[in-house]
């Protein structure tokens, strides 16, 4: 018997869903959701088999028949609402980024999951990508020695167009907030990945370039304390001229690793360095998004069928929503436009 599989939210990320889940053995797209039903339609017809249903709303998909797994890609505020109808109806979630706009949001979704017979998944995808993966190898080698500090940069351009084309992006209440919940939030992932949960956390944030397009920040840094001394600085903002590469760079007792978009620099302090050029697989969709989503997704779908827990899961995200939440507390989140 093939799984059955929904998509809710039939826009820009929907796409590199659909096109991974036709690519996975044992999947079958059967429900194609959105409000707006001609984006569900063409999707159907793009990638749903003969008898593909298309519904303009996540309750009459549920209650006309229930998928094993619902794919989440709708806008942020929508993602844990969603979720728990499924969970609730015993169906398993794999949801897009971020995974809930606010700690009252997770706490729900915590529950849910909890209580419910369906797994849930968060697409973090760029924990697949090659070049993190190398950065994890290089330090559990361990010449490196510890990781001391670190240090992340996002530089990406968001014009006005972006928030004036979506009735979501650009608002507090809709979107969670802007370059950090939803530009850099990969950042912040793999720079914590590697340093761990902070206990300082000391954030500005500030609109520069949209004042009056949107309300949510295009500039977010913070200072992001570790017990032992660590430290960390993250510097994220959408007011820049193009996408640069994403930069992290990892202090070691030893020299340093440098990640920027699929090239790993390492540095040792006795003076050799190695450059290793990476390439996870072709992006399905915007370069940006990284190339990491069949193989997050293909997990996910491992982890249903040999019943094994899956690495993205709520508990193996709760620390960089939990720090996402506190540089939004810390920077005085919404009080500053
Ligand atoms: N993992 C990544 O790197 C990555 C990349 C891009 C987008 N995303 C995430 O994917 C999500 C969607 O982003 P997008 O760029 O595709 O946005 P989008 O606006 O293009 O698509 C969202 C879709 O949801 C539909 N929708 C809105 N309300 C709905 C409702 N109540 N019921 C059913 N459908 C509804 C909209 O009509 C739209 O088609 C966001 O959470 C975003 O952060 C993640």
């Amino acid at each position: 018997m093939k799984r059955k599989v929904a998509i809710v939210g039939c826009g820009g990320i929907a796409q590199v869903h659909t096109r991974a889940i036709q690519d996975l053995e044992g999947t079958e797209l059967c429900a194609f959701v959105d409000c707006r039903l001609e984006r569900a339609k063409k999707l159907a017809a793009q990638y749903g088999g003969a008898g593909a249903g298309i519904y303009e709303g996540i309750e009459e998909m549920l209650s006309a028949g229930k998928p094993d797994v619902v794919h989440i890609c709708t806008p942020h505020y929508l993602h844990v609402p969603m979720a728990i109808k499924v969970l609730e109806s015993g169906g398993s979630v794999f949801m897009e980024k971020p995974p809930a706009i606010s700690r009252e949001q997770f706490a729900q979704l915590e529950i849910a999951a909890e209580g419910s017979t369906g797994k849930l998944g968060v697409c973090f995808q760029n924990r697949y990508n090659a070049s993190t993966k190398k950065v994890d190898e290089l330090l559990r080698e361990g010449s490196l020695g510890e990781v001391k500090g670190g240090r992340a940069f996002v530089t990406w351009n968001r014009g006005a167009n972006y928030y004036q084309d979506s009735d979501w992006r650009g608002r507090w209440e809709t979107e969670g907030g802007g370059a950090l919940i939803n530009q850099s939030i990969h950042a912040l992932d793999l720079l914590l990945r590697w340093l761990g949960e902070p206990d300082v956390v000391e954030a500005s944030m500030g609109n520069h370039h949209l004042r009056g397009v949107c309300e949510v920040e295009d500039v977010t840094e913070a200072f992001l304390g570790f017990p032992g001394g660590k430290r960390a600085c993250f510097y994220a903002t959408t007011a820049y001229v193009s996408d640069e590469p994403v930069l992290i760079e990892l202090a070691c007792e030893n020299g340093s690793i440098r990640l920027e978009g699929e090239r790993v620099t390492v540095r040792y302090s006795r003076g050799e360095e190695a450059v290793f050029l990476l390439k996870t697989g072709s992006s399905a969709g915007k370069s940006y998004w990284g190339c990491g989503h069949a193989a997050c997704i293909g997990d996910f779908y491992h982890s249903l069928e040999y019943g094994t827990s899956y690495a993205n899961d709520l508990g193996a995200v709760a620390n960089t929503l939990r720090v996402m939440m506190r540089i939004y507390e810390s920077a005085g989140r919404g009080s500053l436009f």
